[in-house]
């Protein structure tokens, strides 16, 4: 067998002997996704994987993807171990939100209900009345919006002005951005399209108000999948990190996937769109932490209680 084989086997035998289970999500390394399937797992968007991990009776969850990620796996379970190939695996959200001047900026506002994206730190979900992910924040804002709340929101500007515009409720927004969707351009996507006018344009809501102003869907992870496997159409453009099309090609192997461009992709790489910290995962990794049952995931008690309430509500709403 191949080296990759190997690992696949190795990592699914240790999956196993530790009574793991591995909760990927659809940004990381190919060979992951296959290998959670193919072992009972999940590979989903960053909702279900939070579901998922809770939900799952093994005693070990193997998150691969970022750590906010691990993170809400953990307060939803602290009963289960939580393991990452690598804690270094963060989000330019997440560092872009540190809870010290999040804490201050709910303080100047204590007339807000505070909504969080998931791609935070427990601490920072500690002060918040809810979280959201991609695929259920229109419909949260929506209904907080209905009960005349007024929303104090972090920490990604284009997620929260997308919010905005299609609720129209009153959002004070943190600064934030990703840096894998903030380099896709309005610009070039419209070039892009005059030269492919059949293809649907998919566009994850954390790319630029530009780039969203041109998509046929805006969605989460799981959205844009389902818009390509359920599309009529032939050809999708794609306007999210790359590690997508590995899932899109395997559900839909017919139809003709294309990436949206980024600032550097017609000078010096064609696949510019793929999250750095989604990358440190792989095979070799997977393999190290089960073998080691490091690095795990912990949180302090206090955090994690007060992180909580924010998720459960999510998840509940959702259910
Ligand atoms: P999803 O919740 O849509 O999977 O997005 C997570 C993420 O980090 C996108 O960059
Ligand atoms: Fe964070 Fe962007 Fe990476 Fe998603 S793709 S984990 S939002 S940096």
């Amino acid at each position: 067998p191949s080296q990759k084989q190997a690992l696949k086997a190795r990592a699914a035998e240790l999956l196993k002997a530790k009574n793991a289970v591995l909760v990927a999500h659809f940004y990381v390394d190919g060979d992951l996704q296959d290998l959670a399937l193919e072992t009972g797992g999940c590979v989903s968007d960053s909702l279900e994987m939070a579901r998922f991990g809770r939900d799952h009776e093994a005693s070990t969850l193997v998150v691969a993807g970022v750590r906010f990620m691990g993170e809400s796996a953990k307060i939803l379970s602290p009963e289960k171990r939580v393991l990452m190939p690598d804690l270094d695996a963060t989000c330019s959200l997440d560092l872009g939100c540190p809870a010290d001047q999040f804490a201050a900026f709910c303080d100047a506002h204590p007339d807000r209900t505070v909504v969080v994206y998931a791609n935070t730190s427990a601490a920072v979900k500690a002060r918040a009345d809810w979280m959201v992910t991609s695929s259920c924040a229109l419909e949260i804002v929506s209904a907080l919006k209905a009960e005349g709340k007024k929303i104090l929101w972090a920490p990604d500007r284009h997620l929260g002005r997308y919010i905005e515009e299609q609720t129209g409720a009153d959002m004070l927004m943190w600064a934030g951005d990703c840096i894998v969707h903030n380099e896709f351009k309005g610009l070039e996507l419209q070039l892009l399209r005059e030269q492919h006018p059949e293809a649907k344009i998919l566009v994850h809501p954390e790319s630029p108000q530009s780039v969203v102003a041109l998509a046929d869907v805006v969605g989460s992870t799981s959205a844009l999948i389902k818009a390509v496997v359920e599309g009529e159409a032939q050809e999708y453009i794609v306007a999210t990190d790359n590690g997508i099309l590995h899932r899109m090609r395997q559900l839909a192997p017919t139809k003709t996937l294309i990436e949206a461009p980024t600032a550097g992709s017609s000078a010096t790489c064609k696949s510019c769109a793929h999250c750095p910290w989604m990358a440190m995962n792989g095979l070799q990794g997977l393999v190290d932490c089960l073998e080691r049952g490091l690095p795990e995931i912990e949180i302090d008690e206090a955090t994690r209680v007060k992180a909580l309430g924010c998720i459960e509500r999510m998840l509940d709403f959702t259910a």
